[in-house]
């Protein structure tokens, strides 16, 4: 939290940019950027600093996908909500800022739609003038164009947590039957992150349910980002615990995501938990998830970074991603995130479908799509680079202890695969990421990597590997 509070004095300054004054301001920086680390294929701010990916929804036909956004400067600053759309979760365009600063900055949230309107609702996070010199309530704003919205006069519309604690804050909402209802991130007193749940008729009035899920002591002093859903007949509480102690392989990044699937009712709103806590993902950069739900399918966006590391492409701009969009389907105890189908279509040159031999490199672009296989009782071993150094990751699987590691230039993540399915590996390469995708979903690593130039692959393997490469097009603007 020292992050949110060292950016302060930026706020007087900036924050009371106009509205069109700050699209102005975009439009006349975006050619400033420095394009060498440009994402081809996932949503980044125009200019400046993004994070948590907000207010993930489907409205008037289009999915929308806001996010923690500070457009001045390429590290964090004073909470706007950025905003991109998309008809198909794999084409993404850039929409005007939705939410500007005002006494609240505009921290995380979600959106949901009511009829014809769309409503985001955010946590306020103000300035005070004692410890811990701020304080969190939740917002509403409203829209009837997607586009344009309206800070509702009457806010906050939930003033304080039950314990008055001052981090309160990262509401998603959905409803069930007549009512609204929101999980929101808190703490305890004795700093237990937990998960608070409310209800509503109207969005307006909320009545506190109950605490849906709280630390008991190793699961972190702060609960981030939480989100509640059905699937596959389970319910799944998802969430970006703070301050959880690294285990041996787990808890490697500095914060983490993941999940408990359990049981809900709505008589007693008792979440039972059946699972314990597991990462949703295994890479250095995956952080303040978002789903969203339509036609029965559950897709999740991160953001595709990490806190207090470093973004090399600071110095180009910006900084920040969000990962590719992907489905979450429940199989026994575990979540399995998947590519969409979708993906495909941004297929384009094909660069090689055949064998390739131990020590080939295959010559990608600034993007690739691989599909690999090999023979799992042997070791395989892929190193991707830049053509010109930079970007080095190796990406293996180790036989003789059934993990598969994602070697960062010695920062190493790795995890147990047992394949449900499938015995392939998906990997998705861009301008400065690897997704790599094993089985049919259930180990999936999200890794930003920055190589200088075009990227090469090179089969490390004892063994000849199955390979299918494909250069990808763009799908979000420059
Ligand atoms: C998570 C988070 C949220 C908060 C936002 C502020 O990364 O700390 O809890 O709302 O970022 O930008």
């Amino acid at each position: 939290l020292c992050v949110f509070a060292a950016a302060q004095p930026k706020i007087l300054k900036q924050s009371s940019y106009a509205k069109e004054e700050l699209e102005q301001y975009i439009a006349n920086t975006r050619p400033e950027l420095n394009l060498r680390y440009r994402l081809h294929y996932h949503v980044a701010p125009p200019v400046g600093w993004m994070n948590d990916p907000n207010g993930f929804s489907y409205y008037k036909g289009e999915y929308h996908l806001f996010y923690q956004f500070y457009p001045y400067d390429s590290v964090w600053g004073p909470m706007h909500w950025g905003h991109s759309s998309s008809p198909d979760l794999v084409n993404w365009k850039t929409l005007p800022t939705a939410l500007l600063p005002d006494q609240e900055q505009c921290f995380s949230g979600s959106a949901i739609v009511d009829g014809d309107t769309m409503i985001l609702m955010y946590t306020g996070h103000e300035i005070t003038d004692k410890e811990p010199y701020y304080n969190e309530t939740q917002f509403l704003a409203f829209s009837d164009d997607g586009v344009a919205f309206t800070k509702y006069a009457g806010n906050p519309v939930l003033p304080a947590a039950p314990n008055g604690s001052p981090d309160f804050r990262d509401p998603k909402v959905w409803k069930h039957g007549k009512h609204w209802y929101v999980v929101l991130g808190s703490k305890t007193d004795d700093n237990r992150g937990r998960v608070l749940l409310y209800r509503s008729f109207d969005l307006i009035e909320w009545e506190f349910l109950r605490v849906l899920g709280e630390s008991t002591g190793d699961l972190g002093y702060m609960w981030e980002c939480p989100d509640f859903f059905e699937l596959g007949g389970k319910h799944v509480l998802l969430w970006s615990p703070q301050g959880m102690e690294p285990n041996g392989d787990r808890y490697k990044n500095l914060h983490q995501t993941g999940f408990i699937i359990g049981n809900f009712n709505y008589n007693n709103f008792e979440f039972v938990q059946e699972t314990k806590f597991q990462e949703l993902d295994y890479g250095h950069d995956f952080y303040a998830s978002q789903t969203m739900e339509k036609d029965g399918k559950r897709y999740v966006v991160a953001w595709f970074n990490m806190w207090e590391v470093p973004h090399p492409e600071e110095v180009d701009g910006w900084a920040g991603a969000m990962t590719i969009i992907r489905e979450l389907v429940l199989v026994g105890d575990r979540v399995l995130q998947k590519p969409l189908d979708k993906m495909i279509s941004l297929r384009d040159e094909s660069v090689i479908n055949g064998q390739v031999d131990e020590n080939q490199v295959i010559e990608l672009g600034h993007t690739g799509e691989i599909i690999i296989s090999g023979d799992l009782e042997k070791k395989i071993e892929l190193l991707v680079e830049g053509r010109n150094g930079g970007g080095q990751a190796l990406l293996r699987w180790d036989p003789e202890v059934g993990k598969v590691v994602v070697d960062r230039a010695g920062d190493v993540r790795q995890v147990e695969w047992s394949p449900i399915g499938s015995h392939s590996w998906r990997l998705f390469l861009d301008a400065s990421s690897l997704e790599l995708f094993c089985g049919e979903g259930e180990v999936v690593f999200s890794s930003r990597v920055y190589p200088d130039g075009e990227w090469n692959l090179t089969n490390l393997s004892p063994q000849t590997l199955n390979v299918e490469a494909y250069k990808l097009k763009r799908s979000v603007p420059l």
